[in-house]
């Protein structure tokens, strides 16, 4: 079973120095296998290709499905650093009970909460990979970009229309506060793709409903940190007070059920 799953990993075939094999060897532990095996006999992917990043809490991947249409695999870690960071989030998160525990078991449920934040802003409409499928640490979802290669980063675009683009982006805030009942929590140029000139909303994990305790200070860095960014690519910014007011509006931001 693992040869096969190994054949159809071109990240793990032998042609690669030590130090990325020691990475691979990291991300694909035979339960990361074990979840690859199941979405390709699951028709989901045919081929894991090259990683398009690799981060301290996991990797993204470019993959192909039978058809030869890409798609973007993000493995988290279940190492300690991935498990401090989501911890602080998860313990005390109404719609996590019970998901404290052994380091493995939260990251699952981190990988759970990216793949429904994706599904809820994805109905809402806000610009965002579509979500495939998620088990365990592994979330499979629409790639943002094309064969010759991902969507870039907004920090690595030059932008015609500044302001055009921020408003864009201040109505992902808005929007999806409004209608997701969302806030990002870790929204910047980094976690902003670019692609056909629009902008798409991605690293969703950490994105919080609009009734966690704290919800509004993140909600406030949010806006401050996108307010940043474009003050100095010369966009005319909206002051972060109207932006939340405006975000906090009566009207159909009714209580959140879960
Ligand atoms: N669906 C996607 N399509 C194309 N590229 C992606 C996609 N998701 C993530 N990436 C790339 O991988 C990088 C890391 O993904 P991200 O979700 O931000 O994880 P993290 O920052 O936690 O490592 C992104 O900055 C982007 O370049
Ligand atoms: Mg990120």
């Amino acid at each position: 079973m693992f040869a096969h799953v190994e054949r159809h990993v071109d990240a793990l075939k032998t042609n690669r120095t030590g130090d990325e094999r020691q990475t691979d060897a990291e991300v694909f532990d035979r339960q990361t296998l074990m979840v690859i095996y199941d979405f390709m006999t699951g028709g989901l992917i045919d081929t894991v290709h090259h990683p398009i990043s690799t981060g301290k809490e996991g990797n993204v991947f470019y993959c192909t499905d039978e058809d030869g249409e890409p798609l973007a695999l993000k493995i988290f870690r279940t190492s300690t650093s991935t498990f401090k960071r989501v911890s602080k989030y998860i313990e005390g998160y109404p719609r996590f009970k019970g998901a404290a525990g052994t380091r493995p078991r939260m990251i699952y449920t981190w990988t759970n909460k990216e793949y429904r934040n994706l599904q809820r802003y994805y109905e809402a409409d806000i610009p965002v990979p579509e979500p495939i499928a998620f088990r365990k640490n592994c979330l499979l979802m629409e790639y943002i970009g094309d064969e010759t290669g991902p969507a870039p980063q907004l920090k690595d675009v030059s932008l015609d229309d500044p302001t055009e683009m921020y408003d864009e982006v201040v109505s992902f805030i808005i929007d999806g506060y409004r209608d997701a009942h969302l806030v990002h929590g870790d929204m910047s140029e980094y976690n902003i793709l670019v692609w056909e000139g629009e902008p798409v909303l991605i690293d969703c994990g950490q994105a919080m409903t609009a009734d966690f305790y704290n919800a509004k200070e993140f909600l406030m860095r949010d806006i401050v940190n996108v307010n940043r960014f474009f003050a100095n690519r010369g966009a005319d910014v909206i002051d972060p007070e109207t932006i939340m007011e405006e975000t906090l509006r009566e009207g159909d931001d009714e209580e959140d059920e879960e």
